[in-house]
């Protein structure tokens, strides 16, 4: 039996299957290559030495995902694939609800059809939109800014609708607080297209010297220093916990989420600060204006994560500035080619 990764080629994706393919398990990854390469396919064998199907196929070609349902023995997928760029997503809303609900609509049906019935689905504290305080607990109000978040709120929804529909689907809804780091060979990461929106890709191109300095949003956040605070999570960690949310939804049936992340807030000025003493390279940066629909503060509660699924984040700050850089100094252009290590 397989499990099946649809965006395996991409950030979170590549991690995970590293860690589902040490762990012992048969994956089989889908991936369109729409905001990934296939040079990440490779690494994760070379980091691996192990072998796995995968399908260039899109979520909204059904016949296609039927063939690789059809073709493989699959017993729970790890859903990735989505788009999910914020500010993309309010300038073409129509694309990313059509590729992210309409993809997984199609995939669901296939599951449905194929009698597949167990799902790990990567959602977002976006759906926790302005939470009244912090830290944020998974029972919070739920609520979106933004067509991105609105489409991880509706697949929710949708998956929740399935499940009351039929109540042998066991899902897992891993809403993750801020994904950053790279695997500590530096062989896989986080390889964003044009100018990056996040905040440690654009360290990371400030340090190799890709971009002049970084614009901090703001500098009058009710926070210990001014700068918005969130709760960043090694990428490493965030991929064991789809392992542990796995081994549950596969022995048990029902819908539940959970809070991916560390439960320690830091601010802007702080991962700078890390950023800087483990890598000593020196980030320049300035204060600009606040960037429109961010947050003061935003942190998880992991309570649920640690009782349920036995998974606790391990890695620290300096870990996640260490890997991110070693993996941007070892791949200055990402996966565009290989380069000194
Ligand atoms: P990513 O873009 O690196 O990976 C997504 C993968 O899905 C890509 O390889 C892309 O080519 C593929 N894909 C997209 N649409 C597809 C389709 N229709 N058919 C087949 N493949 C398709 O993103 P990531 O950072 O690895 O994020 C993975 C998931 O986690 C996404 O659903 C994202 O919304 C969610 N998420 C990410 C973050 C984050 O900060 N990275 C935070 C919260 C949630
Ligand atoms: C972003 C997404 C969110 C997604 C989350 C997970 C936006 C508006 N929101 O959240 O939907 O779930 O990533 O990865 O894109 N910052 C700067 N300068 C920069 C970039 C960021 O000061 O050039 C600051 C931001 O103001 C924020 C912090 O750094 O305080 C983190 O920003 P970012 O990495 O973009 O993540 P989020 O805004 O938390």
């Amino acid at each position: 039996m397989s499990i099946l990764v649809t965006g395996g080629a991409g950030y979170i994706g590549s991690h995970t299957c590293v860690e589902l393919l040490n762990a012992g398990h048969e994956i089989v990854v889908v991936d369109n290559f729409s905001n990934s390469k296939p040079e990440s396919l490779k690494r994760i064998t070379e980091l691996t030495k192990k072998e796995y199907k995968f399908y260039e196929v899109d979520l909204l070609d059904k016949k296609a995902l039927e063939t690789v349902f059809c073709e493989n023995q699959i017993e729970a997928v790890i859903h990735f694939a989505g788009l999910k760029a914020v500010g993309e997503s309010v300038e073409i809303p129509l694309h990313y609800y059509y590729n992210n609900i309409t993809g997984t609509l199609i995939l669901c049906e296939v599951m449905k059809k194929y009698d597949v019935k167990k799902m790990v689905f990567s959602s977002s504290a976006t759906v926790y939109g302005f939470p009244k305080h912090v830290p944020i607990t998974e029972d919070f109000p739920l609520a979106a800014t933004n067509p991105y978040g609105r489409t991880k709120l509706m697949i929710e929804e949708i998956l929740k609708d399935l499940h009351s529909s039929d109540n042998n689907w066991g899902i897992a809804l891993l809403r993750y607080f801020n994904p950053i780091g790279a695997h500590e060979s530096g062989r896989i990461g986080e390889d964003p297209n044009g100018i990056p929106n996040n905040l440690m890709p654009y360290i990371n191109q400030v340090a190799i010297g890709k971009l002049d300095k970084l614009n901090v949003f703001g500098s009058d956040y009710d926070t210990h220093d001014g700068t918005g605070v969130r709760d960043y999570i090694h990428v490493v960690d965030l991929a064991k916990g789809h392992l542990k949310a796995l081994e549950k939804i596969i022995s048990t049936t029902g819908i539940d989420a959970f809070n991916l992340g560390t439960g320690v807030g830091y601010s802007v000025l702080d991962v700078i600060k890390n950023f800087e003493h483990v890598t000593s390279q020196r980030i320049a940066y300035s204060f600009t204006h606040r960037r429109s629909g961010d947050i003061d503060k935003c942190y998880a509660d992991t309570t649920k994560a640690m009782k349920e699924l036995g998974w606790k984040a391990t890695k620290n700050l300096e870990d996640m500035c260490r890997d991110s850089w070693r993996w941007q100094r070892s791949n200055p252009k990402g996966y565009e080619e290989e380069t000194f290590k």
